[in-house]
Formats: structure tokens, C-alpha cells, sequence
């Protein structure tokens, strides 16, 4: 059903209605020059119409383009080009950022005034009765598609704001899966490079430095062993899983132990080797404290 259509059934806005108005264009007549005026002295008082209605020129214009729309309200065409000219209006005061309370209460005024006429001007009661429910539908449907347009702008923000989001998730998505590539490439690379100092560590024994040579071999192993649990951790992360943080902490474990093998080699202070044991205890009881939370969490 065409819009214009569609909202005057809404409101059940009959041809009747359209007589009723058709007679009511005579009656306000001489009210045409007043309405603008009494309708500024009532919006003046609203505490911002000063920042709106801000000089001379622009109450002028207003006054104007209130008195033309004052008229149309009375025997007019309410078809397409009516409602399009009120969502115009609308358009206007959310361009201006017109607080829509204003509208409503200014509207509100405007049924008030109107029915004042009429129960001064028409004497008949019924006469007065359907008068005053065709003005009403009027102005219901005028405050309906001018308020829609602050609805429609409301919706516009939240689909330009939901599409914004949309975007910046989808990169950050695409720009996270990107970084976590180059970290499963760092890793293979790593992987390939402790493989290098196995070898490295091996000929060690060949040279005829035995004890050197198999703990520093542990020592690597054991770094091999890290790095394959970190590319095991990274993948199963990239196909949905959960990060396991004890891995990290594997991972210095690991690390404090190879340097522990590398200082008994060397014979180092014994206070570097203790704070190394004592090192490898912490890492040990956050390691078990994790591992009992994952466990928990299964
Ligand atoms: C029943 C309520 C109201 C009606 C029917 C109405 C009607 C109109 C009309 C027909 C226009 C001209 C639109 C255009 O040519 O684009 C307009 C513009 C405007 N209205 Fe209203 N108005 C209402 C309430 C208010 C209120 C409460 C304020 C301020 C407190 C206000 C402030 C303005 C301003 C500042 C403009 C722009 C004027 C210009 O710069 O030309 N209006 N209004």
C-alpha cells in the first residue's frame, strides 16, 4: 500500500474527514496571521528555543514557512506529495538538532489552539465533535511523520555505526590471523635454527668433549622440544582452541634448566647456580598451579 495511504487508514482518515477540514479551512481563516504568533510567544519559553529561533530573520522565516503549514493543514491534497513535504519539515528540525520533545509539546500547543477555535466558532455539538476528531487525526498524522524522521535518522546512525563495527572486526580478525601466521613461519624458522645448534652441540662429542657435548645436546633437545610444543600450542590455537599459558611457562622452564647445564659445565659461582635451582622451583609451582586450573577447567 502506498505510504500515504497506508497512514491515513492507520488513523482512520476518511474522505469525511477531508470535508471536515474543507469547512474548517473557513473557520480559521481568520486565524491564519495569529497562529504564528501565538505559537512563537508559546515556544519562546521553552529553556533552548533562544539557541533554534536564534534572530530576528530566522523567526521571521519560521513564522512564515508555520503560517503556510498552518493553512495546508485545512482542505488540502493529503496524498504522497503532503506527506513528503512533512517528512521534509521533520528532516529539517533533526538537520538543526532540534531536541524532539520540542516538537511533540510544540505540537501539543498547536492541538490546543486549534481546538479553542473551534469550540468558540462552532456552536452545533456534533458538528463540534466531528470538527474536533478530524483536526485531531490531522495533527496525529502531522507529529507522526514529522517525529518518524527522527526515528529513521536514529536508525541510520545505528546501521552506519553497525557496519563500522562490522568492518573493524573483520580486519582485526583478518589483521590477527595474519600475525599469527608470521608466528607459526618465526616458529617453524626457530624450530629449523635449534636443530642447527643440535648438530652443533653433537660435534661436541665427536671432538672428544663427551660431557660438554651430551648436556648441551640435552640442552638442545630439550629447546626442541619447547619449540615443538609452541607450534603444536599455536596451531590448535588457530583452529579455534584455547592458548594454553602453561606452555609459556614451559617454556622458561626449559630455558632456566638448559642454563643450569651450562653452569655446571662451567663451574660457575655456586650463588648462580642456586638462584637458577631456586628459579626452576618457582617456574615449577606456577607450572603445577596452571596446569591444576586447566585441569579444573576440563
Ligand atoms: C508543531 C511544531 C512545528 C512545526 C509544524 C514546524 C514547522 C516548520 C517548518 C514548516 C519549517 C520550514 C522547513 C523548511 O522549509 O525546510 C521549520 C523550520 C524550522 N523550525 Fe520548526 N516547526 C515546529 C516546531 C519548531 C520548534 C519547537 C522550534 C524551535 C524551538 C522550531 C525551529 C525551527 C527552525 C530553527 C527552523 C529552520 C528555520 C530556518 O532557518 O529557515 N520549529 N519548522
Amino acid at each position: 500500500m502506498e505510504n500515504a495511504l497506508k497512514i491515513q487508514a492507520h488513523y482512520d482518515f476518511t474522505d469525511f474527514d477531508v470535508q471536515n477540514l474543507c469547512e474548517l479551512k473557513i473557520i480559521t481563516e481568520k486565524y491564519v496571521d495569529d497562529f504564528p504568533a501565538a505559537f512563537f510567544n508559546h515556544v519562546k519559553r521553552f529553556d533552548k528555543a533562544g539557541k533554534y529561533l536564534k534572530d530576528a530573520e530566522t523567526i521571521k522565516r519560521h513564522q512564515f514557512a508555520l503560517k503556510e503549514w498552518f493553512k495546508k493543514l485545512f482542505c488540502g491534497n493529503y496524498g504522497a506529495a503532503y506527506i513528503d513535504e512533512l517528512e521534509r519539515i521533520g528532516q529539517k528540525h533533526v538537520d538543526i538538532e532540534l531536541d524532539p520533545h520540542y516538537v511533540n509539546a510544540a505540537m501539543h500547543f498547536v492541538k490546543s489552539y486549534s481546538i479553542d477555535i473551534i469550540q468558540r466558532e462552532v456552536e452545533d455539538r456534533d458538528k463540534r465533535r466531528h470538527l474536533l476528531q478530524s483536526i485531531e487525526k490531522i495533527l496525529n498524522i502531522n507529529l507522526d511523520v514529522i517525529t518518524s524522521s527522527y526515528i529513521e535518522e536514529e536508525k541510520k546512525k545505528y546501521l552506519i555505526s553497525q557496519k563500522f563495527e562490522g568492518f573493524l572486526i573483520g580486519f582485526s580478525e583478518r589483521f590477527s590471523y595474519g600475525l599469527n601466521l608470521i608466528l607459526v613461519l618465526g616458529l617453524v624458522a626457530m624450530g629449523a635454527m635449534v636443530m642447527g645448534l643440535f648438530v652443533y652441540d653433537l660435534s661436541h662429542i665427536f671432538e672428544g668433549n663427551i660431557e660438554k657435548g651430551l648436556l648441551s645436546t640435552l640442552g638442545s633437545l630439550l629447546m626442541l622440544w619447547v619449540v615443538i610444543e609452541l607450534v603444536d600450542t599455536e596451531i590448535e590455537h588457530l583452529k579455534g582452541g584455547k592458548f594454553a599459558i602453561s606452555v609459556f611457562i614451559g617454556v622458561a622452564l626449559v630455558a632456566v634448566v638448559r642454563k643450569i647445564l651450562i653452569t655446571f659445565l662451567k663451574a660457575e659461582a655456586v650463588e648462580a647456580q642456586i638462584s637458577l635451582i631456586v628459579a626452576v622451583g618457582v617456574l615449577g609451582g606456577v607450572y603445577w598451579l596452571v596446569s591444576q586450573v586447566d585441569k579444573k577447567k576440563k
